[in-house]
């Protein structure tokens, strides 16, 4: 007998990196801090090991009336101003001929997951690069939605050929396609589509549109991280081609954007040429916050729409370091690569490089071989991912050579 639901998943969450985090820590307590390489975290350390958190985000937050912090929200959609920010603060200087809608989250997971049960029934099928951030499958998965994968490179470019496929495998079996791209500055790759492929990816959106629904969310996590800020927008132009069959959710996120990764708060900007069909989408997203999260910490979204408007300079400069910081720990991590020949995926910013290794079994063997080492790093699908964001310019410096030798002795053995 179980007291859970009869189709409830039982096997409890793997979770990985918390797994291999531990390790880690472990190492460091027993052998020190010099002998350690700890490659794993996934969010924004200094170069003294500690969580980055900006004073032009906290000290505000910190001053923010017990009441204000105490209240609820306006709106199960969000407060009104967040709203509004939130959809500047994405599009920027683009200039969007769409109708659209903000509706606040509980971070980029609640827009993700609350977009997949919007468009699909149960039992339909999400479409997924085969290289991503394992939780889209899961959010697929305890919503009774299936997950067909589609190959993300195709060399150093985005494989249109792979999504074409699996676009066309899927859209045999049921009446709409909904396809997730975590773009720009991809989790775990690093890789950004430059703004021919987004042209492509839109072409490919409107044909496929012809002959069904099609909805694509566009995951933007780490956006605020490109290397290239002033033009890590541009590719919204592009969205301006849809046709009225392609509807376009961003799934926005407060976590990395203003390294505030435990205030839950994100955002859902639904995009489409019929205003009709954004509001048929909100209605649907609306009930669903109702019936989940209720609404999304009201200081949370005060402090981010005070700091986008009242603080953006000082916020920007604040974050500009850490752009820079970790452009200058990847040039090192990818120049020592390629030197040595160690293969990674096109990176071209972000939080995480990963190393290439196709085959799944070889790389268990790598990654083990490198804990032996005393090297934690995270697995990944087809690859092992380094996450540049947490590990000290002094960590990175000579890491890829030891990576090479120890990847030389598993593939000869
Ligand atoms: C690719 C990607 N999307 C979205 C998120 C969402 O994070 P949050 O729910 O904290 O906003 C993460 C966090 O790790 C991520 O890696």
């Amino acid at each position: 007998m179980t007291f859970t639901r009869k189709t409830a998943n039982l096997i409890p969450i793997e979770d990985t990196v918390f797994a291999i985090v531990s390790l880690a820590k472990k190492d460091t307590a027993e052998h020190g801090p010099e002998c350690v390489t700890d490659a794993t975290i996934g969010s924004l350390y200094d170069e003294s090991g500690r969580l980055v958190a900006y004073d032009s985000v906290f000290n505000h937050y910190d001053a923010i009336d017990h009441r204000v912090k105490a209240s609820y929200a306006a709106s199960f959609t969000g407060n009104p101003g967040f709203r509004t920010q939130v959809y500047n603060w994405v599009v920027q200087g683009v200039k969007l001929n769409l109708a659209h809608s903000v509706i606040a989250t509980p971070g980029g997971s609640g827009a993700v997951s609350t977009a997949i049960t919007t468009f699909l029934d149960e039992g339909q099928t999400l479409i997924l690069p085969e290289i991503a951030w394992g939780s889209y499958k899961l959010m697929a998965a305890e919503n009774n939605i299936k997950s067909e994968n589609y190959e993300i490179f195709d060399g150093n470019q985005f494989n249109f050929s792979s999504l074409r496929e699996t676009m066309e495998k899927v859209s045999k079996t049921q009446d709409r396609l909904v396809i997730v791209v975590n773009d720009p500055c991809q989790n775990p790759t690093g890789y950004s589509m430059n703004r021919q492929e987004w042209d492509n990816m839109i072409d490919l959106l409107n044909e496929y549109g012809n002959k069904m629904p099609v909805i694509l969310i566009d995951d933007i996590a780490y956006i605020d991280y490109s290397n290239d800020l002033a033009h890590a927008r541009d590719y919204m132009n592009s969205f301006n081609r849809i046709s009225d069959n392609v509807m376009l959710t961003v799934a926005f996120s407060c976590s990395k954007t203003l390294t505030s990764y435990g205030l839950r708060c994100g955002a859902a900007v639904l995009m489409a040429k019929e205003q009709k069909d954004v509001r048929e989408a909100e209605i649907v997203f609306e009930k669903s916050a109702r019936a989940t999260w209720s609404n999304i910490p009201n200081a949370a979204m005060e402090n981010f729409t005070w700091v986008v408007t009242d603080n953006k300079d000082a916020f920007l400069r604040e974050k500009q370091n850490y752009v820079n910081l970790m452009k200058q720990r990847s040039s090192i991590f990818l120049k020592e690569a390629s030197e040595c020949g160690l293969e990674t995926y096109p990176y071209k910013e972000g939080f995480f490089v990963t190393l290439r290794i196709p085959d799944n079994q070889v790389r268990h063997a790598v990654h083990q071989e490198f804990i032996n080492q005393h090297i934690y790093t995270v697995e990944v699908n087809h690859g092992i991912r380094v996450a540049v964001c947490s590990l000290p310019l002094c960590k990175v410096s000579g890491l890829a050579k030891k990576m090479k030798q120890i990847e030389d002795n598993v593939f000869s053995r």
